[in-house]
């Protein structure tokens, strides 16, 4: 089993763990019904994204790559994913798997080179590969594509298709070259990939007619090769010339497995003699599904059984952005999340359906809430507080006779088949179903009354209920490993297999019970009053009527303003000019002494010194704010702004003991001591 291999280039983000969740939810199915399943997956680390990360963090790539793996591995680990081999394919193994394919291949005929054209930049004196040109795609004639695969139409193309071509290093056209490149010859592939796809029972459908019109509008042959300077693996023979990253990067999964078993002989046996499944977002469909069958055809290894396509991760509806503020690592979400919640938000919508997945805190909140919390985890909470309270913890027999009985081994069918077809969203709602069935049970028997009359009745039924929430924490394992771990525990029952799923618990004490989920308690923005800006100013002048005042000239990134402001005899205007300062946008115009001020520029003073508040590293435009505060889009007049207490501590400015920042990065107070009020 196998997830995508994350770029080395970045931090992993909520949008990538869609997949990792998805897989690792199957992974665990799997280990559950009893099969002998190995998750691999690495760092994706060649190519040019990691080269540019790591020239503008002024690093060797390979200092980049081992950064990005210990962040990496972090985040997966505290998301729950169990992989048996997390690796990299910077490797000897991947290098070796990548050098055997090549020289197969190349014996076989199905590689050749041949002079093509290259995209060359005058200006940098360096070849462009795909992530160093951007411009049209030849197909869809979006604007602002790689010069690999077109982000809008998802159409893999070479960088001197793209239509109005520039360098992104320095936005120059750059010009074509003639160099030799290497070709896998794909075309030849064709009737051998329509035929496999055509056959294969397992893709989804729409996967199968997307990928058979591809072939159907003919392939074309495939450069493998990029010219150096390039992050890479050397072509055996070649002195500049490098294997392109999606070559060695799919190779890496069998890489990975190598690492793994130790013995690359065997893990070659052993790779075609099993079932190997891909789990892949939608943007890489055509290397999965053309490529890389076609080179493990060619080269003599198994090819996939199936391929799961999952759609892209929305939030609120929209790709995640930055600057909207709906970009989530996954470091970020378990500030104020559990893993699980997440995890359980991602199971609840995935199916096999190619469809994007949208986020939402709301919605978020109101799943774990309410199904998670006030459905299963508050029926196992009841039943086991239950048994603790009036029977010492101690359960004898069940009524075998019961019908609840029947139906919820109807459903526990039906979620094996759901597990099975990755539709895990069918799996949790029939899930939840047996919790309501359990809930219902336990409700209309009236136990609490009934223990008047009959307890031996009642200890029954409890009997029933504690087996249900025993299947309850197997069937949720996949999903919910940790909350299923802590329910067994509570059942004082360990490492439950789907073969233990039964209603045989009889004659057993159960342990201690503690809630298992809390609810997510609504986190309300707080409105911070101020909408503030860095701001550059451009020119200084003195104000024509007042001698402490001066009259400045400002640049806010999207707009220019002006401000007047009492710093003569605190700030030359040489001093002022070209500082990048902090500024209230939000604050009604006022005129002093008959000139207009359009906002004012946020100072230090102690009493005796007046300092402005400054910052290095941020854009004129950028926000500045309170993290988890929202900045107030209302006009505030100057008498409420005199009331807001903003004071300098260490330097910095600070609203009600919490930093005030552009984004992370600080606003330092010039000149003046602590404690004195920001005006
Ligand atoms: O698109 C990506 O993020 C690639 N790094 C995925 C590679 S998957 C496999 F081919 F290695
Ligand atoms: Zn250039």
């Amino acid at each position: 089993m196998t997830s995508a291999l994350p770029y080395a280039n970045g931090p992993i983000h909520i949008g990538h763990l869609v997949e990792y969740i998805q897989t690792d939810i199957f992974v665990r199915f799997l280990r559950l019904i009893g099969k002998d399943v190995v998750y691999c997956c690495a760092d994706d680390t060649h190519g040019t994204p990691i080269e540019l990360k790591a020239n503008e963090l002024k690093i060797k790539p390979e200092e980049l790559i081992a950064r990005v793996f210990k962040e990496h591995t972090r985040d997966f680990k505290n998301f729950l994913i169990k992989f048996d081999n997390y690796y990299s394919t910077n490797s000897k193994e991947n290098r070796h798997f990548s050098d055997l394919i090549f020289n197969r291949l190349k014996e076989k005929g199905h590689i050749y080179t041949k002079e093509i054209e290259v995209t060359y930049c005058e200006h940098d004196k360096r070849t462009l590969p795909d992530r160093y040109v951007k411009g049209k795609c030849p197909k869809c004639k979006a604007p602002d594509q790689y010069g690999d695969v077109c982000e809008s139409c998802n159409a893999a193309h070479k960088t001197t298709d793209l239509v109005d071509p520039y360098c992104i290093l320095c936005k120059n056209k750059p010009v074509k070259k003639s160099s030799k490149h290497y070709f896998f010859e794909l075309s030849a592939f064709s009737k051998f990939l329509e035929k496999w796809i055509k056959e294969n029972k397992n893709l989804q459908p729409e996967i199968k007619n997307f990928v058979l019109n591809w072939i159907k509008d003919g392939l074309e042959d495939w450069d493998i090769s990029r010219d150096g300077p390039y992050f890479g693996f050397n072509i055996p023979g070649e002195k500049d010339k490098y294997y392109y990253v999606w070559l060695d990067a799919p190779i890496g999964y069998i890489a990975s497995f190598a690492n793994l078993i130790g013995d690359a002989t065997k893990a070659e046996k052993e790779w075609n003699s099993s079932e190997i499944i891909h789990f892949i977002g939608k943007d890489i469909t055509y290397f999965h599904l053309l490529f890389w069958p076609a080179i493990l055809h060619g080269s003599g290894f198994n090819l996939p059984k199936d391929i799961v396509v999952h759609g892209f991760l929305t939030v609120n509806g929209e790709k995640m952005s930055k600057s909207r503020g709906t970009f989530f690592t996954a470091e970020e979400f378990l500030e104020k999340y559990d893993a699980e919640h997440l995890r359980y938000y991602y199971a609840s919508m995935l199916s096999k359906k190619l469809s994007d997945i949208d986020f939402d805190f709301k919605v978020l909140r109101e799943k774990i809430n309410n199904e998670l919390v006030a459905n299963i985890g508050n029926f196992c909470y009841r039943i086991i507080s239950f048994v603790n309270k009036n029977f010492n913890g101690e359960i004898r027999d069940i009524d075998d006779n019961e019908k609840v009985i029947d139906e919820i081994s109807k459903k526990i069918e039906k979620i094996k088949s759901h597990y099975e077809n990755y539709n895990f969203n069918f799996a949790v709602n029939e899930t939840l179903l047996i919790s309501d069935i359990g809930n219902k049970y336990f409700q209309e028997n009236q136990p609490w009354k009934l223990i008047k009359d009959d307890k031996e009745k009642v200890q029954e039924i409890c009997a029933l209920c504690i087996n249900i929430a025993k299947n309850l924490s197997i069937l949720i394992q996949p999903v919910l490993p940790k909350f299923s771990e802590e329910l067994q525990k509570q059942l004082n029952v360990k490492n439950l297999q789907w073969k233990d799923i039964d209603f045989g618990l009889k004659n057993h004490k159960i342990g201690k019970e503690k809630i298992l989920v809390k609810k997510i308690e609504e986190q309300e923005k707080e409105i911070f009053p101020l909408n503030l800006k860095v701001a550059k100013i451009i020119d200084v002048k003195d104000h024509p009527e007042a001698d402490k005042l001066y009259v400045l000239q400002i640049d806010l990134g999207t707009e220019k303003r002006q401000l007047v402001a009492g710093l003569k005899g605190h700030y030359s205007k040489d001093e002022l000019k070209n500082k990048k300062i902090i500024v209230v946008t939000n604050l009604k115009y006022a005129k002093l002494r008959g000139v207009e001020s359009q906002g004012m520029l946020l100072a230090g003073d102690d009493g005796k010194d007046v300092g402005i508040l400054t910052i290095e590293n941020a854009k004129p435009g950028t926000q500045v704010g309170i993290e988890g505060f929202e900045n107030s889009s209302e006009q505030i007049s100057f008498e409420q702004f005199q009331k807001l207490k903003i004071i300098v501590k260490n330097n910095k400015p600070y609203f009600s003991s919490k930093e005030i920042k552009a984004g992370s990065e600080s606003i330092k107070a010039e000149k003046v001591k602590d404690g004195a009020r920001i005006r």
